[in-house]
């Protein structure tokens, strides 16, 4: 897989990912990290685990990627890794690796994908994640006020009918049963850290939308295995 190291887009070497896997208590991979601070931030704070960030915008990642690979007294995070890719293409060794998922204020493909219930976005994520995983996902509402940007128009409002309604069902037919919906004052959104999240105004009225569901069934390479034999 290609990872982000200082400036430049390297392939990863061969067993590098599974000797990380082996070395940590837990590996939280953030789907869509953009400048992956979000990332940085967790990693510091749980030196025992792996955060892998994904992203298919990679140079957005740089600054974070120099900034980890310093020395650990100034700022060096070893246990964080970013990854440039699409979850809809996750590379191979991602597969079924994740013991918990964050999607944080996405956009683009990620964001429809997410609210719509798309099939590649909803089974991209499951593909990485191991049976049970948790996935939390946040947007900010307020992209459904007026004006509403031309790329979210159409776009159906997280609410609690449509996650009940709409969304619950084509999640878990893609292997994730939607296990909690909250509407949260952006201040109150503890799960909220993230760089887009903390550059909101602190008098801002934003809303975080908070959707949580867990990684039902057998994972894609247990799948995998049930169709060799
Ligand atoms: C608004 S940024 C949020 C970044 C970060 N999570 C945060 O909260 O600061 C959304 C990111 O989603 C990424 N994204 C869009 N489509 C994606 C996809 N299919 N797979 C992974 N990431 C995607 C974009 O490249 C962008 O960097």
């Amino acid at each position: 897989m290609q990872i982000v190291r200082g400036k430049k887009l390297e392939k990863a070497p061969e067993g590098e990912f599974q000797q990380l896997v082996e070395e940590s208590s837990r590996v939280v991979v953030d789907v869509g990290t953009g400048d992956a601070r979000a990332s940085y931030r967790i990693a510091k704070e749980n030196p025992s685990w792996l955060v892998v960030g994904v992203d298919p915008a990679w140079q957005r990642m740089t600054q974070t990627s120099i900034r980890s690979r310093r020395k650990p007294a100034k700022g060096g995070v070893p246990n964080l890794l970013l990854v440039n890719a699409s979850i809809e293409n996750a590379p191979p060794e991602l597969l079924g690796a994740a013991d918990e998922l964050l999607v944080l204020m996405p956009w683009g493909k990620l964001l429809h994908g997410l609210v719509r219930g798309d099939e590649d976005i909803w089974r991209g994520l499951r593909s990485v994640a191991k049976p049970n995983a948790p996935l939390t996902a946040t947007v900010g509402t307020s992209i459904w006020r007026e004006p509403v940007p031309r790329d979210i128009q159409g776009l159906p409002e997280l609410t609690h009918p449509y996650v009940d309604e709409e969304l619950a069902g084509k999640a878990l037919a893609c292997g994730w049963e939607v296990t909690g919906f909250q509407l949260t004052k952006a201040e109150e959104a503890a799960a909220v850290s993230s760089s887009w999240a903390r550059r909101l105004d602190s008098a801002s009225t934003e809303v975080i939308a908070t959707l949580t569901a867990v990684a039902a069934g057998p994972g894609e390479e247990a799948g995998a295995a049930e169709q060799e034999q």
